[in-house]
């Protein structure tokens, strides 16, 4: 770990002020933690007794991300109205207006995310620049009315890695390749590639990303942050490009498990304009999740472990596997019983099943067409998938087609059939078996249990069969010794020593508030996130009362 940072109010900085914010009181302590680890409350604790303002926030964040964008390119593009938007929440606190807990602090979004504004929303693909929305994402305008700033689109793997069989994460025809920030090249995991690495490396303090399988949950595991991937229906998609509305979902990847439940808070809630949020139990009553984060919110807890699934795992990484075990007597210590075998019966069935992946590609077909015809402006004349793809095949050196093929859609334009047809409704049948009665449904029910675990890496598929939420929490890192490991085409770094992994805790549907305890009553037991070091990190800090200093 870097040294830390301490924000002292000092009399020689008097008379520096700047000309949107006031100065702390000479009795205020303005101590803080550097952004690479300040929380959302510590942020706001600064905010409120005037260390910085909003306009400062932005101010170091931008150059952070100027720091470590040409080598990790994690960030696609700025929002050109960054500066006003903060000087219009720096100046709604001078007049003791502040909006609630998230009030003035900086967010970066994932390019899947629509906004209504000057930035792209393009799926990282040449085919949607100049698209434009015809409005906000719901999840954006809730961000705007809780005051968040908004400061630019993060990178991702290009159409939620949907397109290609034979790309790599992270990578996207606007941006290149996203890295990690803990080894050379490092495989950021994606599609939430960089909306994890940002939010790791405190370019920001929050980011949004969003998940079909394993898209916030990977991500986060592999970047030492916390994802929350919530229950479909919890978020609402309006206007955020679909993959599939049976699966995709909006969540935030934080520092901590705290800082995602805020903002978990902020985002969730039923949205007429999105179906999937009316069945939602909650309606406009939802949990407190911030209050969810409580130390004893292990105790009592039944957890079980998919034995079956874990026993699938590739077993030269046994570091994750005995990090796992340690893991399950901390749990055990704090309250939980554990139990074993509490497996997925169906999991040998589903990973020889082509069904799964069908339903998703064939959803594709319908939710994509559906969201273009919204387009108010379409320069590329995008109706359908067939002319998505051959947008892409027709800009070979942009989307650099066929290195990166498209064929994920050439399998789901194959199959005939769209998300009406009643073939389609037998495979969405049998993948709902593999998520539910043969899956982490049935093992929930059959055990009685709170919720399951596992390591990230294998824990999204089966809960997205069924729109079950999960979080992951950072676990632990690769050894020294261990062999460098490589992506299949052989320029990203999968597995070195440093490289973070996450175990994630997995429940029923609308199960968030009680996962969110027990990942945080893990998380403080454990603290694995700050004795992970990087490679690169950046180094711009805020400071008391005349912005920023390098
Ligand atoms: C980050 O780097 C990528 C790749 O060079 C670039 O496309 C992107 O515009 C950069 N982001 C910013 C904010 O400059
Ligand atoms: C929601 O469902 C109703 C009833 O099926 C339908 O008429 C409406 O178009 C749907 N709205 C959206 C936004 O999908
Ligand atoms: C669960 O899976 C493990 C590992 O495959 C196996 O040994 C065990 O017998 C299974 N237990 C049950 C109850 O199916
Ligand atoms: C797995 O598939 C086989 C062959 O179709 C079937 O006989 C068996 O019942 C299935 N197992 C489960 C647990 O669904
Ligand atoms: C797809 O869109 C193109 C125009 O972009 C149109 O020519 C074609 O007929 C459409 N195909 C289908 C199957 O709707
Ligand atoms: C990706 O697959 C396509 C064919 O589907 C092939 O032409 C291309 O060479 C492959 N790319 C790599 C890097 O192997």
């Amino acid at each position: 770990m870097l040294h830390r940072y301490i924000w002292v109010v000092s009399t020689i900085l008097l008379g520096t002020c700047t000309a949107t914010f006031g100065f702390p009181s000479p009795s205020v302590d303005c101590t803080s933690v550097p952004l690479i680890d300040a929380t959302v409350d510590q942020l706001q604790q600064g905010l409120r007794q005037k260390c910085f303002s909003s306009v400062d926030l932005v101010t170091a964040y931008l150059s952070r991300i100027y720091e470590v964008n040409s080598s990790l390119h994690t960030v696609l593009e700025i929002n050109p109205d960054v500066y006003g938007i903060a000087m219009r929440m720096d100046m709604e606190r001078r007049h003791g207006n502040p909006r609630g807990p998230l009030h003035g602090i900086p967010i970066l979004i994932k390019d899947i995310i629509g906004t209504r504004d000057k930035m792209q929303t393009a799926m990282g693909s040449y085919a949607l620049i100049g698209a434009q929305v015809p409005a906000d994402a719901t999840v954006v305008t809730k961000l705007r009315e809780h005051g968040l700033i908004i400061m630019g689109k993060t990178s991702m793997s290009e159409w939620a890695n949907v397109r290609s069989s034979n790309s790599s994460n992270g990578w996207n025809a606007r941006g290149g390749q996203t890295y990690g920030a803990y080894y050379p090249k490092q495989d950021p995991s994606g599609s939430s590639s960089g909306s994890a690495v940002s939010t790791d490396l405190g370019l920001v303090a929050v980011t949004l990303g969003s998940e079909t399988s394993g898209s916030i949950l990977l991500p986060s595991g592999l970047n030492n942050v916390v994802g929350i991937k919530p229950t479909v229906g919890l978020t609402s998609r309006y206007m955020v490009v679909p993959i599939s509305e049976r699966a995709d979902t909006i969540g935030p990847i934080g520092r901590t498990v705290k800082d995602a439940a805020l903002m978990l808070q902020a985002i969730a809630g039923p949205d007429p304009k999105d179906n999937y949020t009316l069945a939602s139990p909650f309606s406009d009553h939802l949990p407190d999740y911030a209050a969810a984060c409580n130390l004893a919110g292990l105790q009592g807890k039944r957890i079980g472990i998919p034995r079956n699934v874990l026993d699938a795992m590739d077993p030269t990484v046994e570091a994750i596997r005995t990090a796992f075990d340690n893991a399950v007597t901390i749990l055990q210590d704090a309250g939980a019983t554990i139990i074993d075998n509490a497996n997925y019966t169906a999991y040998t069935n589903y990973t020889q099943s082509m069904s799964p992946s069908i339903v998703v590609a064939v959803d594709f077909i319908s939710n994509l067409a559906a969201y273009l015809a919204q387009l108010t402006r379409n320069p590329n004349n995008l109706h359908n998938l067939s002319s998505v793809r051959d947008f892409i095949q027709n800009h070979p050196v942009l989307e650099d087609y066929p290195s990166r093929d498209t064929n994920t859609w050439d399998m789901a334009l194959g199959a005939g059939i769209d998300n009406q047809s009643p073939e389609f409704w037998a495979l969405y049948q049998e993948s709902l078996y593999f998520g539910g009665e043969g899956g982490l449904l049935g093992a929930l029910a059959r055990n009685n249990l709170d919720a399951v675990i596992l390591p990230t890496i294998l824990a999204p598929e089966i809960p997205a069969l069924v729109g079950a939420p999960g979080i992951s929490v950072p676990l632990g890192a690769f050894p020294e010794g261990t062999p460098v490991q490589y992506n299949s085409r052989g320029d990203l770094v999968t597995a070195a020593p440093g490289v973070p992994f996450g175990i994630s805790f997995l429940g029923p549907k609308w199960s968030e508030e009680a996962l969110i305890g027990m990942a945080y009553a893990f998380e403080q037991r454990t603290l694995v996130r700050g004795s992970l070091e990087r490679h690169v990190e950046a180094r711009t800090e805020v400071r008391v009362g005349r912005g920023v200093f390098t």
